[in-house]
């Protein structure tokens, strides 16, 4: 049992010397016997559509002109007021189980930069509320690289023999944490949820995730950043305004940062998996920008059919967005599927797995 499919970009030094973790023989890759492997997907947003012209932009100097070109972005789902991220977890949950045709997993991991409370983390309740019983659950916070830092830590689970099934949800209420005065960010972020179920299989069938790379450059942290609310500035009282407790972002090195690593880890999976850029079947990365996604795709050289996303549509779901495009899509069971992301840390990554075999889903 091993768990060589995930690893990171960056090495760990340690007792005098520099090593890779879990970095196995190329020829691992392909060979192992032992997966985890995609099994159920669903998906969840809310109702409420707010388009470029919605009147909670009216105050903005803005235009859906302005959007729709430096972003993409037409309409996206905003929760109501009282609606959180474990509300939309749980729906999103529950199409994902009921599509894995299977209640029983083992773990339960939430990934969310928009918990329900500082404390306690979101999965348990999550957990409870689908009537998981008292199996383990934990949060995970990666910011717009949620999913696959879940991803990643789900296959370790299941490779490392401890649980046979996981349920992997990425959701995100990002409009609690947003200034609605801020043009810059009100306009981009929104709020969904989607999940996975995983269960323990072989490296062979189509679900298999073959591989998943993972990074981090916390000399980037202030490039997407909630200022105050956590340790650091815990500013109970919001004395320091709104602003503060909102996500503040420097969009444009963002951009740049976002388009080289997404590259440059789409690039080493595909060297990983020995797989040419052209024999990807579906390419789905984390819906941020509609202009970094198609810079990304053909810097990798991923072909126009294999390219799929739904930004114009849902907006930058974060933890949701990838989930949130793999619902809504239908592959030939075993295609060659190229994940990947960035996000506020900064953290990025990306992973390879084969398409899996899935009963007919409820759309969004
Ligand atoms: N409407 C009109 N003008 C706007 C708006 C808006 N909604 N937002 C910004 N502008 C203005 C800026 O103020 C600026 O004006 P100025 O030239 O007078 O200063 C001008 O547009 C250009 O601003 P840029 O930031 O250069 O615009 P850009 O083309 O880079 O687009 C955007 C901005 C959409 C934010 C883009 O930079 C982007 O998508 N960045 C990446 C975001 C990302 O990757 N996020 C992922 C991490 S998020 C997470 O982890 C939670």
């Amino acid at each position: 049992m091993t768990v060589a499919e995930v690893i990171c970009d960056s090495p760990i030094r340690g007792h005098g010397r520099e090593r890779k973790p879990f970095d196995l023989p190329e020829e691992h890759v392909m060979t192992s016997s032992i997966s985890s492997v995609v099994c159920g997907i669903g998906a969840y947003v809310p109702p409420r559509v707010v388009r470029n012209d919605d009147p909670a932009f009216s105050a903005l100097d803005t235009s859906d002109e302005w959007i729709r070109s430096r972003t993409g972005i037409i309409e996206r789902r905003w929760a109501d007021p009282g609606t959180s991220t474990g509300d939309l977890a749980v729906r999103a949950a529950e199409r994902a189980l009921l599509n894995a045709g299977d209640r029983g997993v083992d773990l339960v991991i939430v990934t969310t930069t928009t918990p329900d409370h500082r404390t306690p983390s979101t999965a348990p309740a999550v957990a409870a509320q689908l009537g998981l019983g008292t199996v383990p659950a934990f949060d995970l916070g990666a910011a717009c690289g949620g999913f696959l830092y879940g991803l990643a830590t789900a296959d370790v689970w299941i490779r490392s023999g401890a649980v046979e099934r996981v349920l992997l949800i990425g959701a995100d209420t990002l409009t609690t944490f947003i200034d609605p005065t801020d043009r810059s960010t009100a306009v981009i972020f929104a709020d969904g949820a989607g999940a996975v179920v995983l269960r323990h299989g072989e490296g062979t069938e189509p679900g298999a995730v073959h591989r998943v790379r993972l990074g981090s450059d916390g000399a980037l942290k202030d490039l997407v950043i909630v200022p105050a609310g956590g340790s650091r500035a815990p500013d109970p009282e919001v004395t320091e305004g709104r602003r503060r407790h909102s996500v503040n972002m420097q969009g444009k090195q963002l951009f740049q940062h976002a388009v080289s690593r997404m590259t440059e880890s789409s690039r080493a999976v595909l060297q990983d998996m020995q797989w040419s850029a052209d024999s990807v079947q579906a390419f789905i990365g984390h819906q941020a920008n509609q202009r970094i996604l198609s810079k990304v795709a053909d810097l990798v050289g991923v072909s126009e059919e294999s390219r799929f996303g739904n930004i114009s549509r849902v907006g930058n779901t974060s933890s949701a967005s990838i989930p949130l495009v793999m619902n809504e899509i239908d592959m030939q069971p075993g295609s060659k599927t190229l994940l990947t992301t960035f996000g506020g840390g900064a953290v990025w990554g990306s992973a390879a797995l084969s398409w899996p075999i899935l009963t007919p889903r409820k759309g969004n």
